[in-house]
C-alpha cells in the first residue's frame, strides 16, 4: 500500500515524527512524503527530520512565505502532478495549516483517498485560516483520525452519517502525546540560553494575534509584566519576529531566543513554571507534561483542557493575561485524565489504513 504524506508546518512534523516511525515499521506499507516548503528556515523544518529521524521527503515544493491563496494555489497544482506520478492509494494530511488542505484537495480531485489527522477539531471561529482549512479537509476525507470524543460529537452536529462518500470516523488519540512521551527522555537543553529557576515559556505565532497590533500589543505588555516576577523564555516564531521588529513594542525585558528543535522544547517544558501560549500543539504538551496553560486566543480547540480546569483562556488582553497568571499556580489541577486516548493513536492510525 503506497502512502503519500503532504507535510509543511511545524507541527506536522513533530506529528508525522511519531505516525511515519509506525508506518516504517510495517513492510506492507510505503510512505512517500512531500515536503511542500512552507515551513522552511532549518530551526523550522531540517531539525526537526534530523532529531526524528523522519525520512527524508522525495519531493520539496519549496512554496512558502506567500500569502494564502497563492501559496495554497501554487501547492495545489504541484501536489497534482505529484500524485499523477505516484498514483497512492492513501493521501494522508495532518491538521490545519494550508499544506493540509492543499493536499486534501488535490487527493479529491483525483478520487485518491485521504486519511486526515486530527479531524473534527473546530474553534467555530471562521476568520481563522485554520478553521475554514480543517472544516474543508473534513470534508473531502474518507478516514477521519479523531483526537478527542469532542471532535467526533463535532463532526456528527455537522451531519457526517449523512455526508457522501460515506467518510469514517474513529476516535484513534492524539499523536502528540504517543510523541511527547516517545521524545521525553531524549529532551536536552538548548545550548546558549541560560535559564532562571521557575522561568515561564512562551509562544506567540496566530495570525489573530501578530497581524492585530492592539492585540500584539496587549499580549507583550502583559508578558512585560510578568517578567518583573519570573524570566520569560520566548522562541519566537518567524512571523511574530518580523512584525515585532517592524513595531515599537520593547520586548527586551523577555529572553527572547530563535525557534528550537523539539527535543530542546521538551526540555523547556519540563523545565518551565507555566506556559502562555496561542499555539494548538503546545497548550496539549502543557498537559502531557502537567504545567499550567494560560492560552493567549478567545477560544480553543482543545476545550477538554479548560473544561478540565488546567488551561486558561485569557484572549489578549493585558489584564485578562495577568488576573489567569495571579492564579495559575494556586488553583488545584488534575492532570490524571486520559483525554488524548492511552499512546496508541499512531499505532490505530496505522491499523485503520491497513483494515480500510
Ligand atoms: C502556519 C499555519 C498555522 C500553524 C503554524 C505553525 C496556515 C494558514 N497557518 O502559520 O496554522 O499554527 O504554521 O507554526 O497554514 N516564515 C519564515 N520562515 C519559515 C516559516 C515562515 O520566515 O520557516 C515567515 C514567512 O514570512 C511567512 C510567515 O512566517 O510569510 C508566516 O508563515 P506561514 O506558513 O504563512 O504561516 P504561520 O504563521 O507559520
Ligand atoms: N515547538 C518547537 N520549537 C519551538 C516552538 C514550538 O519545537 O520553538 C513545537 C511545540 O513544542 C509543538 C509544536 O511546535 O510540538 C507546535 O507548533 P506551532 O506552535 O508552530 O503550531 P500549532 O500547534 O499552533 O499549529
Amino acid at each position: 500500500m503506497k502512502i503519500v504524506t503532504i507535510l509543511g508546518a511545524r507541527p506536522q512534523f513533530i506529528k508525522a515524527g511519531t505516525v511515519s516511525r509506525e508506518i516504517s515499521k510495517n513492510s506492507a506499507l510505503r510512505e512517500i512524503i512531500v515536503h511542500t516548503g512552507q515551513h522552511y528556515d532549518a530551526n523550522m523544518s531540517d531539525v526537526f527530520f534530523d532529531e526524528m529521524n523522519i525520512p527524508k521527503p522525495c519531493h520539496n515544493l519549496g512554496i512558502g512565505g506567500n500569502g494564502h491563496g497563492a501559496m495554497t494555489g501554487q501547492m495545489l497544482e504541484q501536489i497534482e502532478m505529484i500524485l499523477l506520478i505516484e498514483r497512492p492509494d492513501w493521501v494522508l494530511v495532518y491538521g490545519d495549516t494550508n499544506s493540509t488542505l492543499a493536499g486534501a484537495l488535490a487527493a479529491s480531485k483525483l478520487h485518491i483517498k485521504i486519511a486526515h489527522i486530527e479531524a473534527g477539531l473546530r474553534s467555530f471561529n471562521m476568520a481563522m485560516p485554520e478553521e475554514i482549512n480543517r472544516i474543508l479537509t473534513d470534508r473531502v476525507s474518507q478516514l477521519l483520525f479523531c483526537p478527542t470524543r469532542t471532535a467526533i460529537d463535532n463532526l456528527s452536529k455537522e451531519g457526517v452519517d449523512h455526508w457522501s462518500g460515506d467518510p469514517t470516523c474513529l476516535l484513534v488519540g492524539d499523536v502528540m502525546q504517543d510523541g511527547a512521551f516517545y521524545y521525553s527522555n531524549l529532551a536536552k537543553k538548548p545550548s546558549g540560553v541560560e535559564t532562571q529557576n521557575n522561568f515561564v515559556l512562551c509562544t506567540i505565532h496566530r495570525a489573530e494575534n501578530t497581524d492585530d497590533i492592539g492585540r500584539l500589543t496587549g499580549i507583550i505588555n502583559a508578558l512585560n509584566e510578568v517578567s518583573q516576577q519570573r524570566q520569560v523564555v520566548l522562541p519566537l516564531h518567524p512571523r511574530t519576529r518580523k512584525i515585532l521588529a517592524d513595531s515599537d513594542l520593547d520586548t527586551s525585558q523577555l529572553t527572547v531566543i530563535s525557534p528550537v528543535g523539539y527535543l530542546n522544547m521538551i526540555w523547556l517544558i519540563k523545565n518551565s513554571a507555566c506556559i502562555f501560549t496561542d499555539s494548538g500543539g503546545l497548550q496539549k504538551e502543557a498537559f502531557f507534561f502537567e504545567k499550567p496553560c494560560i492560552t493567549m486566543r478567545d477560544e480553543t480547540e482543545w476545550v477538554e483542557l479548560v473544561d478540565s480546569g488546567v488551561n486558561f483562556l485569557a484572549g489578549a488582553d493585558k489584564e485578562k493575561i495577568l488576573a489567569a497568571f495571579e492564579g495559575v499556580f494556586s488553583i488545584t489541577k488534575n492532570y490524571n485524565q486520559a483525554i488524548y486516548g492511552s499512546g496508541c493513536a499512531s499505532q490505530n492510525i496505522v491499523e485503520a489504513l491497513i483494515n480500510y
